[in-house]
């Protein structure tokens, strides 16, 4: 770490080692400029409006959070009025927000501060937790944002954050992981001033250590920052492990007439590929020559391969294998079952195809 200098003395040092002190120093000078200190909950700030506010943070936008806050607000000022109300106008109220589990544990959690702690929320981060809906991080952030108390945060944007400052590999989502990060917070969170730290390590990972194209030019933290000095930002923190999907191989069939049309058929309107127009499909296992007699009543000459390609999806690998076959007697039942057309390849029309029969047609055709 850069040592800092005197215009950065601005946060009492005492009780934090001086690494963790420059650091938090950075950070809340930064606030001080350019942190947000004008959002709905924060005047007037009481527990009530912060856990609220915490809840509706949680998966959303600060710009979209404030409307929605402001009429919460004015239908239920107080954890009271939260418990009293009925879920149909609670959950009228968070209509459009989204994740609606937040506003029914919200609402729960209103009742049982009134029948557990008194109606008085409760400031300890272990006592939060019980509350549904609340978990490490939002505890944190209520008590240190609504009684000004020390306690570490660690949501999404704070992970960023600390992943790059300290170029943290491997997917926060694994334990091990999340122990190191939880770890670095606790150590770099101040004891004074917590809520404009916390608030501010937010509303950094909002505003300029985003996930991509992050704006380190203005960043309070440059030049300590680990993931910079390597030069690749992007790399942490570590995305989630892809987990392996499974494989399936078909033969797509490109079936010609004598006048060198390609059968076409259309795929059913869901699935893969929905309403799409597509080659017949041959499981690989097949011989050729059956499944054409069995599933389309029609003999084919000598199959010619060309080369598999892999076309995946997000939840499998198709690997396709093309094969040429030229139909010996294009009789009418081909035409019976189903959506099936001779396609012109020389006049294509404009329906719409699946993407990598497009890709073999466009072969065949060159
Ligand atoms: N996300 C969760 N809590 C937040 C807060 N207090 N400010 C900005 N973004 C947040």
């Amino acid at each position: 770490m850069v040592p800092y200098d005197q215009t950065e003395r601005h946060t009492a040092l005492s009780s934090q080692d001086p690494y963790a002190a420059v650091f938090s120093c950075r950070v809340l000078n930064w606030f001080d400029r350019y942190g947000r200190k004008d959002l709905p909950w924060q005047h007037p700030r009481d527990p009530y409006r912060i856990w609220v506010s915490e809840i509706m943070l949680q998966q959303t936008q600060v710009n979209t959070v404030i409307g929605y806050f402001e009429r919460f607000m004015q239908a239920f000022p107080d954890i009271a009025s939260l418990a009293k109300a009925s879920s149909d106008r609670v959950m009228h109220h968070w209509s459009g927000l989204g994740y609606y589990a937040r506003a029914r544990n919200l609402h729960q959690s209103a009742r049982l501060i009134m029948q557990q702690h008194q109606g008085v929320l409760p400031e300890g981060v272990d006592c939060l937790q019980t509350l549904p809906g609340i978990g490490r991080s939002t505890a944190g952030a209520i008590r240190s944002l609504a009684f000004e108390k020390y306690a570490p945060i660690l949501d999404g944007n704070v992970k960023r954050v600390l992943a790059r400052h300290f170029a943290l590999s491997g997917w926060p989502g694994r334990s091990a992981v999340l122990k190191r990060l939880w770890q670095l917070s606790e150590e770099l969170t101040p004891q004074q001033r917590t809520a404009d730290y916390n608030q501010a390590m937010m509303d950094l990972g909002a505003t300029c250590c985003v996930r991509s194209k992050p704006t380190c030019d203005s960043c309070p933290l440059e030049m300590s920052c680990k993931a910079r000095a390597e030069g690749d930002v992007s790399r942490y923190p570590t995305s989630k492990p892809r987990k392996s999907i499974p494989v399936r191989a078909i033969q797509m069939l490109v079936l010609s007439d004598s006048g060198g049309d390609i059968l076409l058929e259309q795929r059913p309107p869901s699935g893969i590929w929905g309403g799409l127009w597509s080659l017949p499909e041959c499981p690989v296992e097949q011989s050729l020559q059956g499944w054409c007699l069995d599933e389309l009543g029609v003999g084919v000459g000598e199959a010619r391969y060309l080369p598999p390609r892999r076309h995946s999806f997000s939840h499998f690998h198709l690997d396709i294998t093309p094969v040429l076959l030229e139909v010996k007697n294009p009789a009418n039942r081909l035409m019976d079952a189903g959506a099936r057309v001779w396609y012109n390849l020389s006049q294509p029309d404009d329906r719409g195809l699946a993407a990598p029969v497009s890709r073999i047609l466009q072969e065949i055709n060159a």
